[in-house]
């Protein structure tokens, strides 16, 4: 076996910040496969935009050509352009309306499925790290966000864009000079409005990281209000709810005056360059210059392009706001899980089931180890327990063998694989894993248990059941097998959640059983019978446990005593008990609890 050693040390990538312009381009990324789509929708804007065009030249015509020469011939000609322009127009804006939206739902059904497959390679750690509420909102705000972007931010800019520029183009063809007339204006806008720019951004940020909080104190408020409500601390979690709210309010006043502000400057501008137009328009018509059919044209058009731009200007800043809440959901498809598939596994044909873990450190986060130098060999068949004291790196140690870690030293083997090397779909298949805490997730009891193999047939289920003591009790159960269970099953008790999972581990039939205190919850009784199953139906396989209860492992082949994350002892339940050791302290421990419940 070669001794590899890993340095992994959580390697939850340090991302640097991202700029805005990045991550603009990853959401246009979402729009690659329908690239079609997307040139359609180009080419529709831009005959709207030279369509556009037509009215004020429409005006121009009529005041300059067929006004002073009443001729009605060259009025009748134009008239029936103009209908067929504006039929245009109309049709392409529909075809637009319609590629824009068929091209949106393609992209944010990719977007949704895309965060879920992300979640998903995330695994365990990922879970453990990040609070639902968090993960809860990535779906709502940071989703919402890039979807809007793609629905209706990219659209608008792109069409006003193509518009701004095609109307601009057509004007300085008009009159150049006259045309300079933009510049103070915009000149103007550029010395106060990115100050404003960049204050509404850096609000709409604080916006969205507080609506972050705000959504995960309701979701922890109302996965808690159980705990909440015996503790009669309903006033004080409202209290912490209410004071968020409060700064999520307070940040939206400051951010709609910045808005507001923004959008009264830019106002002035294009009020400012339309006096100087109506001063030099006038100028330029006494000296001949420019025709009055034209500078009606430009007047049209100078608001038109003006009104353009500054649509075009809104959109790019609310885009840019939109941009900063999805920074986050940016950085976490830009995560690497922690534990990593290699790309060519080893076979593992038949599980053995040896394990070995060699000089195996472990610690969640850089600073401190809560697994140290553990080395240990457990061979096919053997049944070992764990023990220790709480807090100690049991379920920890345990972790690392289905890899929701790796270790951040050492190696982990099964049948003499380094469990890096293994496929984590075969490793995680020759594992049945019972955890500490139960989740029960909202179906009936029998998906509950059918998780363990969706092959099952009904037979299977309740051989399952009935082998980990659930039978009886969920044929008590109003619908009996089709009972709706509550979210986090709630409608059973600890007990019962626990034999529900051991009933889905039985049906899973691994080579290897890890229970970790997966019978705290029954009482003696109970948990002698599921164990005397457990140990018939699992003959010759591999099993871990870790026990809560010392006097319940009495027939195990070995036991391992773990104290501050190392094996303090080692031995089978006679050695240890000779030794008068840790184990024996744990076992008097436990006596004198029992003598005085
Ligand atoms: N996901 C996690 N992130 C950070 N620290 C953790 C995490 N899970 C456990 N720990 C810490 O690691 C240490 C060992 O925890 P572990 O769950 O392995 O103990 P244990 O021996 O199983 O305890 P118990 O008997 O109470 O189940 C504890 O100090 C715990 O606070
Ligand atoms: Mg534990």
């Amino acid at each position: 076996m070669e001794q590899a050693t890993i340095k992994v040390r959580n390697q939850q990538r340090s991302i640097n910040k991202p700029n805005l312009m990045k991550i603009f381009w990853w959401t246009l990324t979402f729009l690659k496969p329908y690239r079609g789509l997307f040139v359609t929708s180009l080419c529709l804007g831009l005959m709207i935009a030279s369509a556009q065009i037509a009215i004020p030249k429409f005006i121009q015509v009529l005041v300059d050509g067929v006004l002073p020469s009443n001729d009605l011939l060259k009025y009748r000609e134009i008239l029936v352009v103009l209908t067929c322009v504006i039929a245009i127009v109309i049709i392409a804006t529909i075809l637009k309306h319609l590629t824009d939206r068929k091209m949106q739902e393609l992209v944010a059904g990719d977007m949704q499925i895309g965060v879920f497959q992300k979640m998903r390679s995330l695994g365990y750690s990922f879970y453990e790290k990040h609070p639902v509420g968090e993960i809860f909102s990535l779906f709502h705000t940071e989703v919402e966000a890039i979807q809007k972007i793609n629905r209706q931010y990219l659209p608008t800019i792109i069409q006003y864009a193509i518009t701004f520029s095609v109307t601009f183009i057509f004007i300085a063809m008009l009159n150049w000079q006259l045309s300079l007339v933009f510049i103070p204006g915009i000149l103007l806008y550029y010395l106060i409005g990115p100050y404003f720019e960049r204050k509404s951004a850096e609000y709409a940020k604080k916006l969205a990281d507080s609506h972050a909080v705000l959504n995960k104190k309701q979701y922890d408020s109302i996965s808690a209000m159980m705990e909440l409500r015996a503790y009669g601390q309903e006033k004080w979690n409202l209290d912490q709810l209410l004071e968020q709210d409060q700064k999520t309010a307070a940040i939206n006043v400051i951010f709609f005056k910045l808005i507001n502000y923004r959008g009264a400057f830019r106002r002035v501008a294009v009020y400012f360059s339309g006096i100087l137009m109506f001063i030099f328009g006038y100028y330029f018509i006494s000296k001949e210059l420019l025709t009055i059919g034209e500078f009606i044209a430009f007047t049209v058009l100078y608001y038109k392009v003006m009104f353009d731009l500054t649509i075009l200007i809104t959109n790019l800043t609310e885009q840019r706001v939109l941009l900063q809440q999805t920074i986050r959901l940016y950085q976490f498809t830009e995560l690497t899980p922690d534990v990593e598939e290699v790309e060519h596994p080893e076979e593992l044909p038949k599980v053995r089931g040896r394990i070995d873990f060699q000089d195996v450190c472990f610690g969640y986060t850089s600073s401190s180890d809560v697994v140290k130098n553990i080395n240990l060999s457990i061979q096919p068949g053997e049944k070992v327990a764990l023990v220790g004291t709480s807090g100690h790196g049991k379920s920890s140690l345990i972790k690392l063998l289905s890899r929701f870690y790796d270790p951040t030293e050492g190696a982990v083997y099964l049948d003499g694989i380094n469990l890096t090397r293994t496929s984590l779909k075969r490793l995680r298949e020759s594992i049945g894993y019972v955890f500490q805490e139960t989740y029960l997730y909202g179906g009936t009891v029998k998906e509950n248990i059918q998780f363990g193999n969706e092959n099952a047939v009904d037979g299977d289920i309740i051989a399952a059941a009935k082998a980990a003591k659930a039978h009886e009790f969920i044929m008590a159960l109003p619908e009996g097998y089709d009972t709706t269970i509550g979210e986090r099953g709630n409608k059973l008790s600890g007990g019962q959640r626990q034999r529900i999972a051991i009933a889905r581990m039985i049906l899973k039939n691994p080579a290897i059983v890890v229970l970790d205190e997966a019978t705290s919850a029954l009482d003696h009784e109970n948990e002698a019978e599921v164990k005397k199953a457990l140990d018939q139906l699992f003959k010759g396989r591999t099993m871990i446990a870790v026990a809560h209860r010392i006097s319940t492992i009495q027939d195990f082949d070995k036991v391992v005593v773990i104290e501050n994350g190392r094996i303090a002892e080692i031995g089978t339940y006679e050695s240890l008990l000779e030794k008068e050791g840790a184990f024996y302290q744990l076992l008097m421990g436990e006596k004198r609890n029992a003598a005085n419940a």
